[in-house]
């Protein structure tokens, strides 16, 4: 009898941790593709290729995702790009319209759908 609290409180202690972990990794990618969804495949398109439905109207065509030069570049320089934008093109800042933690999330679903290989 007096054992079973102690194995209560073990068994609830792994199902909190474990969903405790999950929520670290799942969400963030999903939040992530969300604003990715929302504000930037417009111009990106969906799998990164610059060939959203608005690439075509665009002078300076979008980035894409998928290429070598894109690939090498750290998160840091992403991060740069993504708030402050790429001067005379229309990739404005977004610094103000998405908080860092948002900015953050959707780095992280870039690097989903094109992972970052310095070596390329
Ligand atoms: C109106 C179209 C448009 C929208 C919307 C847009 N971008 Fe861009 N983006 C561009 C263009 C154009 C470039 C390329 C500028 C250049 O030639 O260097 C670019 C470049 C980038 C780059 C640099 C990639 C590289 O390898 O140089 C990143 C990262 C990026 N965009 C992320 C985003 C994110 C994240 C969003 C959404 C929050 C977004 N963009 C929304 C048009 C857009």
């Amino acid at each position: 009898m007096r054992k079973q609290p102690v194995i209560v409180m073990a068994v609830l202690t792994v199902v909190l941790f474990s969903s405790w972990v999950s929520a670290q990794g799942e969400p963030r990618i999903r939040n992530g593709q969300a604003i990715y969804e929302e504000h930037c495949f417009r111009c990106h398109g969906l799998t990164g290729k610059g060939d959203g439905p608005d690439a075509n109207a665009l002078l300076v065509p979008p980035a894409n995702f998928q290429t070598m030069r894109s690939r090498a570049k750290t998160d840091f320089e992403l991060l740069t790009i993504i708030a402050y934008g790429v001067a005379f093109s229309p990739m404005h800042g977004w610094r103000g319209r998405l908080t860092d933690d948002e900015i953050l999330e959707v780095i992280n679903y870039i690097r989903t759908i094109a992972p970052f290989n310095p070596a390329l």
